[in-house]
């Protein structure tokens, strides 16, 4: 017998992304490379934002934004695009290779900043560039897109209604298949921090976002597989440990050589009220002592890796035009970079509990 489903205006949650009043906030990007293209111009193009200039070095970013993109504007130095008075939120997508200079450049002309994952590159940064927009009275957010993807965002909702409790157990597994198909990669391929620091940026911050604690400690471990393609461990485990009564695991590997059925995402969420497993965008599952008539599917609408992103920025948008701090300002996402280091230093000491700190 079909599991029982539910809607989600049945269960009192939120249908769409909030989204800011303006639709013509006008948006400048520094660093025009994959996630750029692929990801933040399609999401801002869906819902109707405008990027009026991209700043790049490459000539190859450059003719895709001028040629594919029809961007208006092209800058080589990014000084020059934080310089443009068209130019209104400055959206910085490169690697953490440019971080502080440009949060000083958009600090100096008083402009908005969001930044691509991870915050910095090192913890000593992430609080100095935390500070200077802060001393410069700038708004500046994180996008840690994955809080928007659909389950995971209705799977925090879910917690804040207390349809579980209060969470016990925090989970995410993750079954790849990265090292076979970015095995050419010119970043990730060769990095030494793909998963600890570059993926669970997103992982560490959901277990955050879903249960609204921080981790106190962490223990990780990483494996690899002989023969794999990445220079970098492609297996982590991590434990969280967030203080009396809640526990976290994050159990995820890229190297999955099998085919691709046998890997996949799974989530879950345990508390003393019922329990949800879920993937990020399509699947959830519900059994609440709450509601009671046992499990239930949840029909969980339209969402993808790609219209995440306007929920990032929409809420640092709405964030603006609302005088408010965003969700994930890059202040509040101190405590996941604490986090995601601490893993890191713990998978280099071979294994031992380390605090967030
Ligand atoms: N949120 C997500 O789900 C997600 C997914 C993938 C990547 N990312 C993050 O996005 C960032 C970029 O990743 P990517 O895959 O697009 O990398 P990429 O290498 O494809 O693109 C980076 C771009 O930055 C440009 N660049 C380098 N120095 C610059 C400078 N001084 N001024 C202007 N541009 C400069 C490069 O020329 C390149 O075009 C990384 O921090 C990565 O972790 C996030």
């Amino acid at each position: 017998m079909a599991m029982a489903s539910v809607t989600l205006k049945e269960l009192g949650l939120p249908e769409a992304l909030p989204m800011p009043k303006r639709r013509d906030w006008r948006i400048g990007m520094i660093g025009f490379g994959g996630i750029a293209r692929g990801a933040h111009v399609p999401a801002y193009r869906s819902v109707g934002w405008n990027v009026v200039a991209i700043a790049d070095p490459d000539p190859a970013a450059q003719q895709a934004a001028r040629e594919k993109f029809g961007i208006p504007k092209v800058y080589s130095d990014y000084h020059d695009l934080v310089a443009d008075p068209e130019v209104e939120i400055i959206d910085l997508l490169t690697h953490p290779t440019l971080r502080e200079a440009a949060v000083l450049a958009a600090a100096e002309a008083k402009k908005p900043i969001a930044t691509e994952k991870p915050l910095a590159g090192t913890l000593g940064e992430a609080e100095r560039i935390v500070a200077i927009a802060a001393d410069a009275g700038v708004p500046f957010a994180v996008h840690q897109n994955y809080r928007w993807r659909k389950c995971c965002y209705l799977a925090h909702h879910i917690v804040q209604k207390g349809l579980i409790g209060t969470p016990f157990l925090a989970a995410i597994e993750i079954i790849g298949t990265q090292d076979v198909h970015l095995a050419k990669h010119h970043f990730y391929a060769v990095c030494s921090d793909f998963l600890t620091v570059q993926w669970n940026t997103h992982l560490a911050d959901l277990l955050r976002f879903w249960t609204g604690r921080d981790a106190a400690r962490v223990l990780a471990r990483t494996g690899r597989m002989s023969g794999q393609n990445f220079v970098s461990d492609n297996l982590l485990i991590v434990l969280y440990d967030f203080g009396p009564g809640l526990t976290g695991h994050v159990l995820h590997t890229e190297l999955l050589r099998s085919s691709g059925a046998m890997g996949g995402v799974r989530c879950r969420l345990d508390g003393d009220k019922g329990s949800i497993v879920f993937d990020f965008d399509s699947q959830l599952t519900l059994d609440s002592l709450v509601l009671g008539g046992g499990p239930r599917t949840l029909d969980t609408g339209a969402g993808t890796f790609t219209s995440s992103f306007a929920g990032s920025m929409g809420d640092f948008l709405l964030a603006i035009e609302e005088r408010r701090e965003p969700l994930v300002s890059a202040r509040r996402n101190l405590a996941t970079i604490r986090t995601i280091f601490a893993e890191h230093r713990s998978t280099r000491e071979g294994g031992v509990w380390l605090p967030c700190t």
